[in-house]
């Protein structure tokens, strides 16, 4: 059922998806040229690639405590660091969308929920020194190998948060943080996700941008994330396959759309109205 669901969602979303060629608005095509579709190269992201490649080769087992909407591939406690990575890190595609977020918008306060072992941290955190990265992790094992990983690359703008998503926001909160990215990537639910969302609403910028991964992972994630893209104070969405991105600066054009690469349909050349 659930798998039936997604490969309906999936096609309705290639369906509906629109190329860099239909977009007209000079704030979307600078999202397009410069954070959806930017191929140029970083020195960084080499090293965090090699670090991965690094801890695929390590097999050793740790124990992990798992929290709510977990893995879909290993019920298990215990869990090879290799199959941690290969089965819940981000992969590049979508982690130098992160990474050029960051440096197109020049966010300073970047939040993440889940940290795992510290990949998506190190793409947020590698574009400026004067960012601050806070990072949430609630299983102590995986925490200390992100912390040992995070370490080696000597960032000095990451702060680690070893606790439950639900009970760091709330801290977050009463610190009176503000955040004008945050990343959610953890406990892929439809209530766990609404919940964030509802609580981080007091600790985010006039203008942030909120980013959930997987909103295709399954019918409750798809549903909160078209609940979520039609609130009222969100001004713009992208869908770029399963990542979502919603824009709450009411500036930004309002407009909601799924965008794919130019050879994902390459019929589609903008000289006609969809
Ligand atoms: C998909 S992984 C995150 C991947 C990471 N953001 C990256 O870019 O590589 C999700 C992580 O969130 C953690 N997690 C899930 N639910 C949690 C919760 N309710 N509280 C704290 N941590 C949680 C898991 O232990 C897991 O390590």
């Amino acid at each position: 059922m659930s798998k039936l669901y997604t490969v309906i969602k999936v096609a309705r979303f290639y369906w509906d998806a629109i190329t860099p060629y239909q977009v007209h608005s000079p704030f979307f095509y600078a999202f397009i040229k410069e954070v959806a579709f930017n191929n140029k190269h970083y020195y960084i992201f080499d090293k965090i690639e090699h670090l991965k490649n690094h801890l695929k080769q390590n097999h050793e087992l740790i124990e992990v405590k798992d929290f709510g909407a977990g893995s879909k591939v290993n019920d298990s406690n215990k869990r090879s660091i290799s199959s941690i990575l290969t089965s819940a890190a981000i992969p590049h595609n979508k982690a130098k969308v992160l990474f050029h977020l960051v440096r197109h918008f020049g966010c300073k306060q970047i939040l993440e929920l889940g940290t795992n072992l510290g990949i998506g941290t190190s793409y947020l955190a590698s574009p400026s020194s004067q960012s601050q990265v806070t990072s949430i992790e609630g299983c102590p094992n995986i925490f200390k190998l992100a912390t040992h990983n995070l370490n080696q690359f000597g960032f000095n703008n990451i702060r680690l948060i070893n606790d439950e998503f639900s009970n760091a926001i709330e801290n977050l909160v009463s610190e009176n943080a503000v955040f004008d990215l945050i990343f959610i990537d953890g406990n892929h639910s439809y209530d766990a996700t609404w919940k964030y969302y509802s609580l981080l609403k007091s600790c985010h910028s006039n203008n942030a941008i909120i980013v959930i991964d997987d909103i295709f992972w399954s019918k409750g994630m798809n549903e909160v994330w078209q609940k979520i893209r039609s609130q009222k104070e969100v001004a713009a969405s992208i869908e770029m396959f399963d990542l979502g991105i919603i824009m709450m600066d009411k500036n930004t054009p309002k407009k909601h759309f799924s965008l794919v690469p130019y050879l994902w349909k390459p019929w589609k050349i903008g000289l006609f109205p969809k």
